[in-house]
């Protein structure tokens, strides 16, 4: 009897939680969806072109991507999916992939080409985001914007297909930046494979953040990009950052920090940068430049702190292997250990860091 009751329950168990399990097939479904239940499979859903997937999840919301999700084409700005909320659970399927069907739009402009969506913008709060697979984006892969406590594992970005010489004359993937980080706190961002023709990584505003496991081919290198507001400072000031343990090939840079010299003021300090190898980068192997994108050197957004440890590389013959660009008393308190980038150009710098012979 006492088991016939346990089986019962087992049962009753078994159905409740399938049925509690919105499974999505139709973009008709999904805003009910969002709006009724926390556990959600989107299966194999094929998103119109020109309207944004809308993920305004109910807290605690347990999200998967599951097959292939298709974007359809259309020429406009995107986002392609926003995802919003507190306690998410959001990850990709075994074997699942998100196409963004890049091909039909790369122009080899970017953003000065045809319009072109931006792919995700994350604003979530004490939310993992993980085992993504994202195929072909049009332009811009991930936006953390304005979180806090988020999370993101294993995710693999290949828009190798955008390549020159991969992609026909004309039709490369270019501002295809991996990760952008927008205001945002305490974000832990950890095995990326990035194939792409932009920023692997870029950093812009915000405060605790640790990036690591890094593999970036084709980049642009793993950026800090500060000072895009003329006036607000909050959005001008970066803190605490920690990116490691990761390895860069081919592409542009192995590790570019920029200035705005056209913004307001701000700040970027206490950043580290640890155990980086790149090979075969053609531009620079370390870029710090307060002059971005170009022109006077200027002092808005201050350096302070900024520690290399275990940085080493071998440029192309064409790259500087280390240029250092600061504005008159602008950079500050700078530790470097064990930076060794070889190549056959000179570095370049105008402050030299404790620790490192120019
Ligand atoms: C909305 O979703 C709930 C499940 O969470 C389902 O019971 C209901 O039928 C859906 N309504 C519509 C109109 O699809
Ligand atoms: C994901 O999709 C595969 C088929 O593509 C299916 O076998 C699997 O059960 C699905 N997983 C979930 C969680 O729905
Ligand atoms: C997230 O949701 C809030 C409140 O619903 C809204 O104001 C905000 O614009 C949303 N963000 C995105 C990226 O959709
Ligand atoms: C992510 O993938 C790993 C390895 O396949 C797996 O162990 C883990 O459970 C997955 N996480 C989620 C949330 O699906
Ligand atoms: C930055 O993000 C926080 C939420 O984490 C928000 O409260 C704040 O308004 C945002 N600041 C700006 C300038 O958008
Ligand atoms: C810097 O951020 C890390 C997490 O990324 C945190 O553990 C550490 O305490 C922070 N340090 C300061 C001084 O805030
Ligand atoms: C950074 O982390 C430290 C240590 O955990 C914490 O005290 C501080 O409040 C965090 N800063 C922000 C802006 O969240
Ligand atoms: C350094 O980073 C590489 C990945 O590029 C990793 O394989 C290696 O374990 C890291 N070394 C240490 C000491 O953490
Ligand atoms: C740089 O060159 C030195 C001297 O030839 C060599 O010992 C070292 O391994 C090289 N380092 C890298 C990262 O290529």
């Amino acid at each position: 009897m006492k088991t016939f009751h346990s089986i019962f329950y087992l049962i009753l168990l078994i159905t409740k939680i399938s049925a509690d399990i919105c499974t999505i097939t139709k973009f008709e479904q999904v805003l009910n969806a969002t709006k009724t239940c926390t556990d959600i499979v989107l299966q194999d859903l094929v998103v119109p072109g020109g309207v944004t997937l809308k993920l305004n999840l109910l807290k605690g919301t347990n999200l998967v991507f599951n097959g292939t999700t298709l974007f359809e084409f259309t020429n406009w700005f995107g986002p392609l999916v926003t995802i919003n909320g507190t306690g998410l659970r959001v990850s990709g399927g075994e074997g699942s992939i998100i196409d963004g069907q890049g091909k039909l739009y790369w122009d080899g402009k970017g953003g000065s080409g045809t319009p072109k969506p931006q792919f995700f913008t994350i604003e979530a709060f004490d939310s993992v985001f993980s085992n993504f697979t994202i195929v072909n984006t049009p332009k811009d892969v991930v936006q953390v914007t304005n979180s806090d406590k988020v999370e993101f594992y294993n995710w693999f970005i290949d828009d190798s297909q955008g390549d020159k010489g991969v992609a026909p004359k004309g039709h490369e993937g270019h501002h295809t930046d991996g990760f952008d980080v927008w205001n945002s706190t305490n974000v832990i961002i950890e095995n990326l494979v990035v194939f792409n023709q932009d920023d692997c990584l870029a950093i812009r505003c915000g405060a605790n953040i640790t990036v690591s496991n890094l593999w970036c081919h084709g980049s642009h290198g793993l950026s800090i990009s500060v000072g895009f507001s003329p006036d607000d400072i909050s959005v001008n000031t970066l803190k605490n950052v920690t990116i490691k343990d990761s390895y860069l090939v081919k592409g542009m840079n192995g590790i570019h920090i920029k200035t705005h010299n056209d913004g307001g003021p701000g700040l970027i300090s206490d950043i580290t940068y640890k155990n980086i190898t790149f090979d075969c980068v053609e531009r620079f192997g370390v870029q710090i430049q307060q002059n971005y994108p170009r022109g006077d050197v200027v002092g808005n957004v201050p350096i302070d702190n900024l520690n290399f440890i275990d940085v080493r590389g071998g440029v192309a013959d064409t790259a500087v292997p280390v240029f250092i660009l600061c504005a008159e008393g602008a950079c500050d308190n700078w530790h470097w250990t064990s930076v060794q980038i070889n190549g056959t150009k000179p570095n370049h710098c105008n402050y030299e860091p404790e620790g490192f012979q120019c």
